[in-house]
């Protein structure tokens, strides 16, 4: 490795990264199949992916008929999404932060969102605007690095590109206080998943061995009451 590790904000961090981020972590092979489970989306369907890094979520609700916005603070990272994705959905694009979301109020009939929570600060205001952004009926599907795999491999994110190695600071929630502060937002959980690393993940990533038994993602469905 080349110099000291370098600490970044989550920006420049993504925007470095996006040229060689990997989106096929063991772990997806968890959360896509809830997403796809939960999302069902409809002709008119109205999604927004926030944090929606290279595209993962968004090609799986890539279909005819629905209406996709892709939101993520990266360009790196949006970038990578535009040129990897061909469009079957209408899709529109945003650079903005989730601290502060630059849409009206009911825009959306689902709010997906995949590993992004260890970056967010305030769940409070996370949840509140995702519920506002909603219309009522509408679903929020979310998955989240679990804080016992957090706990497990250290909370920092950690990527090296060409030889020099960066880390982003990530925070650790509680999955009780991840549940309580949906609730609290107006959000009534549906479905509240915590897979565990199993035999047959380790099967087909056994670099993932020593995390046998830990429990891997937290998985959450919720629709907005009202
Ligand atoms: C671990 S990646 C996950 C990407 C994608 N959702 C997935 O599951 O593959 C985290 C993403 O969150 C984005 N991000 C971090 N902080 C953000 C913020 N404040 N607002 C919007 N996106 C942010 C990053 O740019 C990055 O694309």
């Amino acid at each position: 490795m080349d110099g000291d590790v370098m600490p970044l904000l989550p920006q420049a961090a993504y925007d470095r990264w996006s040229g060689v981020y990997d989106d096929a972590d063991p772990s997806t092979s968890l959360d896509e199949p809830f997403l796809l489970a939960m999302v069902t989306p409809f002709t008119g369907c109205r999604i927004l992916d926030l944090g929606c890094g290279t595209g993962r979520y968004l090609r799986l609700v890539n279909q005819p008929g629905a209406s996709v916005v892709g939101m993520d603070l990266s360009q790196g990272m949006l970038v990578r999404a535009m040129q990897t994705l061909v469009p079957k959905a209408s899709i529109a694009w945003v650079q903005a932060s989730f601290e502060r979301f630059p849409f009206a109020d009911g825009s959306f009939d689902r709010v997906i969102s995949g590993l992004i929570l260890d970056h967010v600060h305030d769940l409070r205001s996370f949840f509140h605007q995702i519920a506002a952004v909603l219309r009522p009926g509408g679903r929020l599907i979310l998955s989240a690095v679990h804080p016992m795999m957090q706990r497990l491999t250290g909370a920092t994110v950690r990527f090296v590109v060409q030889g020099q190695e960066y880390h982003v600071q990530g925070t650790v929630h509680e999955v009780e206080t991840i549940a309580e502060s949906v609730q609290e937002a107006g959000l009534d959980i549906e479905n509240l998943l915590e897979p565990e690393v199993d035999q047959e993940l380790i099967a087909r990533y056994p670099v993932w061995r020593a995390r046998l038994g830990c429990p891997a993602l937290m998985l959450l469905a919720a629709h907005k009451t009202g």
